[in-house]
């Protein structure tokens, strides 16, 4: 395939940034979008120009650190994939292709493609760990008895690899699905009990601080969410949050 590429270039956080437009040739159907924007680095390299610096690491939709915006869409336009799984057979010859980073006030760019995500490590710092007993009465984790269906929603919500495309794609820039899906990982379960309430109360202040909007429900969230992270923690959540601020106020 040979495509045109429209890329944002953006030099720090403080530059103002533009769309560069590339041509690129004989891109193999088979490549991943990832291994397309190799292509492109190794030609501006060859060419003595500067190379786009994007995230990554895993390549294999584990990580998160893939965050790109292509064609308007979080993950581009296939769906439940990261950028590093989406293929170029999604695009035909002769596509013009618009790449840039996220685009939310809590997640500024760094440079090019990149952006800051440490936003989203605050909040999980703020809550998203357990206390253990380690004085020698450590209980087998296998001996504690767990529902199925708790366990499995347990681990839906624990798929959530940070990614951030959930902020990105929502026009509040909000974070609930992140954050419920972090609070709810351990609230299903008996070892995250112990910090539940204060977890809630915690995650969500540390979410407002760090400037996310607020969630109106249009669920944009979820469509582009490569871990297919469903709405329904984000009300389990709501309900979660409302419980705990009650007791902490009485
Ligand atoms: S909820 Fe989905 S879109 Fe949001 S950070 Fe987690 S995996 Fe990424
Ligand atoms: S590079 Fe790790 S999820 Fe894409």
């Amino acid at each position: 395939m040979n495509l045109t590429l429209k890329v944002w270039r953006q030099k720090n956080a403080k530059a103002k940034g533009a769309l560069e437009t590339y041509k690129l040739n004989d891109v193999s159907e088979h490549s991943s979008f990832l291994e397309m924007l190799d292509m492109l680095n190794e030609q501006l390299i060859n060419e003595g120009n500067e190379p786009v610096a994007f995230d990554h690491d895993c390549r294999e939709g584990i990580c998160g650190m893939c965050s790109l915006y292509i064609n308007g869409e979080a993950h581009g336009p296939d769906r439940a994939v990261t950028t590093c799984q989406l293929h170029m057979r999604m695009f035909k010859d002769g596509d013009t292709i618009y790449i840039e980073p996220w685009r939310a006030k809590a997640l500024p760019v760094i440079k090019d493609l990149i952006v800051d995500r440490s936003a989203l490590e605050r909040i999980q710092h703020a809550g998203g760990y357990i206390s253990v007993n380690t004085s020698g009465n450590t209980q087998d984790a296998n001996a504690i008895p767990i529902r199925k269906s708790d366990a499995d929603k347990a681990m839906d919500a624990a798929s959530c690899i940070g990614c951030g495309a959930c902020v990105a794609t929502c026009k509040n820039s909000s974070a609930m699905l992140f954050v419920a899906a972090k609070v709810s990982q351990f609230s299903y379960l008996p070892q995250g009990q112990v910090e539940r309430k204060e977890r809630v109360l915690n995650m969500v202040h540390q979410m407002d601080k760090e400037g996310f909007g607020n969630c109106t429900n249009t669920g944009a969230c979820e469509v582009e969410c490569p871990k297919g992270i469903s709405l329904e923690f984000i009300a389990r959540m709501n309900r979660e949050y409302f419980g705990a601020s009650i007791v902490a106020e009485n």
